[in-house]
């Protein structure tokens, strides 16, 4: 790895090696998804905490102030809809260059193993590997989800996170499973796992932290069970007390339980 690219990572993943990424995106596809709505009062409490935000350009331009140093991860897929006919259908939405202007980390493409428009968005991850291996920009790769896609099964998982890493992805967003380290085992490259719809219980989330850790994944890429909380920045302090300081689910879940007693976000 060039100089360059090895220190954009390197601004996501820490010295540890572990990394908490704050997920962002939604909008791209989903439009003003539930406290979402106003993307710079959700995210500016949390930037802080953040080790990377995943988000689009728009949102970078009109929400993030420029004078923040925190990491960006690009979305630079889309063309798809939530009511549009197939979520496989999507492009390449945002230039490298317009990536390196933002001063992105890295960028971050959807691929749809398994789906209708399979071919297109492999196609997609690999001219942006392409593109991202000249300049030196890393990408991530998101084994995303569909109706008809087992985004609960580790054979499934596993699949699409090696195709993403052969095709050349520097680190892959994916699903936590049963047998997750079995998709970590068979993945060359860092997995990072997303949170999904919003579990029912803190305890829930911070669970599934522990077991990505614990299970082979350097760290999570987390939207909206942080930030559909009522308690988002102590979610996100307990997220990080997992992943860097190895803290266990009873003793993060108490930092939660503190700011819910004083009422803090
Ligand atoms: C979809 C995505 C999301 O937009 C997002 O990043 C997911 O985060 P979370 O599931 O934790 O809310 O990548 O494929």
């Amino acid at each position: 790895m060039d100089w360059g690219m090895k220190n954009r990572l390197a601004r996501i993943i820490k010295p540890d090696g572990r990394t908490v990424m704050l997920a962002a995106d939604h909008g791209y596809f989903l439009g003003p998804t539930s406290r979402l709505e106003n993307p710079r009062k959700t995210l500016e409490p949390l930037i802080p905490y953040a080790d990377a935000i995943m988000v689009t350009r728009g949102v970078v331009r009109t929400s993030i102030d420029p004078i923040s140093n925190v990491p960006i991860v690009l979305r630079v897929s889309g063309g798809n809809s939530i009511i549009g006919e197939d979520l496989s259908n999507e492009t390449i939405t945002t230039s490298v260059k317009d990536a390196f202007r933002i001063n992105a980390s890295a960028v971050a493409l959807s691929i749809y193993v398994g789906a209708k428009h399979e071919h297109q968005t492999l196609a997609n991850l690999a001219k942006l590997v392409d593109e991202g291996e000249e300049y030196g920009m890393p990408v991530l790769a998101v084994t995303a989800v569909g109706k008809e896609l087992g985004n609960q099964d580790a054979r499934y998982l596993a699949l699409a996170c090696r195709i993403a890493a052969e095709l050349g992805a520097k680190f892959v967003k994916t699903y936590y499973c049963d047998d997750f380290q079995k998709v970590a085992d068979s993945c060359p490259v860092p997995l990072v796992v997303a949170g999904g719809k919003k579990l029912e219980t803190e305890r829930d989330v911070l669970q599934l932290v522990y077991d990505s850790v614990t299970n082979g994944a350097i760290g999570v890429d987390m939207g909206r069970n942080i930030w559909q909380n009522d308690h988002p920045v102590a979610m996100i302090k307990a997220v990080r007390a997992i992943v860097h300081d190895g803290a266990r689910v009873d003793e993060a879940l108490a930092i939660v339980e503190e700011a819910k007693v004083k009422e803090e976000v």
